[in-house]
């Protein structure tokens, strides 16, 4: 009878052991840490943060990092994501309407928009990637260091104008400038931003966050740029090909028959003497 209760025990330890382990792993995938919120953090700082901020506070885009007073704030961020608002700067973003993100995608940045609601925002840390770009020699006749403007406009301008300046929601900027000081007029652009335009104004003086000397390497990183209408096409977003790894939940599966072995070895070893 004592062999009986202690069997019993030892099964109920283990399925409370193996639930807390199966339970543990499905917040795991849920939680804001989950594989899917990190995929929409980056594809959201790779796409959004410009206009909604890099925490959702909002800047030239509303504010995301709010309560979402909808029955299913999941599927009317989604719907908006998807297809835009139209009269306003926000773009639609899916596939089905000429966008750069897979449904799968949009998604993600639902997940990772959503995890502002909860108070648990996860934090995303963007590696620095910069792209590689062979060392620019100067521009003739124009101020500013192209290879300090290379860097700053991967940091600032890529997320519109493209990694090449071949235009993105960004006008073309590899392109033959028709001025006759076409180095002021790039310059006055960044510097005010185009009004009417997402376009927005860089200069510390109009509230923006570069130095003068910063709009003069990126002026003369932009005046670096070929001037012929390129035809590679636009890269597709990196995160696109990352397919979303399943390793936390695959952890806890192999945990939970490592575990079980184990228990079941002290069983057998618990039950040996009483055999004899
Ligand atoms: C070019 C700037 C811009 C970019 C880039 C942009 N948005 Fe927006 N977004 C806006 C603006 C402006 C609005 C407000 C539109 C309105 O209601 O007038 C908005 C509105 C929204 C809303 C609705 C907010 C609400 O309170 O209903 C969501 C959700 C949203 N954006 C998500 C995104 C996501 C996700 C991305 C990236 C995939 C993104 N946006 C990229 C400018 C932008
Ligand atoms: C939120 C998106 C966005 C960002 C970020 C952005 N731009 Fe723009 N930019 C635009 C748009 C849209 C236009 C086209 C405006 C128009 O003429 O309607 C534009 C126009 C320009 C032009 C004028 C192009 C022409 O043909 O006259 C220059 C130069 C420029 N941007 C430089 C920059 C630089 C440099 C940065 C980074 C410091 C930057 N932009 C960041 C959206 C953006």
């Amino acid at each position: 009878m004592a062999r009986f209760y202690r069997l019993a025990a030892y099964i109920i330890g283990m399925v409370l052991f193996i639930s807390a382990v199966l339970v543990s792993g499905v917040r795991a995938q849920q939680g804001s840490d989950s594989p899917l919120v990190k995929q929409g953090a980056e594809l959201f700082a790779q796409n959004c943060a410009v206009c909604h901020g890099s925490q959702g506070q909002g800047r030239i885009g509303a504010t995301l990092a709010k309560n979402w007073p909808s029955i299913r704030p999941d599927l009317e961020i989604k719907a908006t994501i998807s297809n835009g608002v139209s009269g306003s700067p926000m773009p639609a973003w899916s596939q089905a309407n000429g966008g750069p993100l897979s449904d799968s995608e949009i998604e993600a940045i639902v997940a990772y928009i959503l995890t502002w609601e909860s108070g648990q925002p996860y934090v995303y840390v963007p590696e620095v990637t910069a792209t590689f770009r062979p060392p620019i020699s100067p521009v003739p006749d124009v101020q500013g260091d192209p290879n300090k403007g290379a860097s700053l406009f991967d940091q600032n301008c890529v997320v519109c104008h493209g990694p090449n300046g071949q235009g993105r929601i960004g006008a073309r900027l590899s392109k033959n400038w028709s001025a006759i000081r076409p180095d002021l007029e790039v310059k006055s652009t960044i510097s005010n931003g185009v009004t009417g335009s997402v376009m927005p104004a860089w200069s510390q003086a109009k509230g923006g966050p570069l130095s003068d000397n910063e709009i003069n390497d990126l002026t003369a990183f932009i005046l670096s740029l070929p001037n012929t209408a390129s035809t590679e096409p636009a890269p597709t977003s990196s995160a696109a090909s990352q397919p979303v790894s399943d390793i936390g939940s695959l952890g806890g599966i192999l945990l939970t028959i490592v575990i079980f072995g184990l228990i079941v070895g002290v069983i057998l070893l618990v039950q040996r003497p009483s055999e004899k």
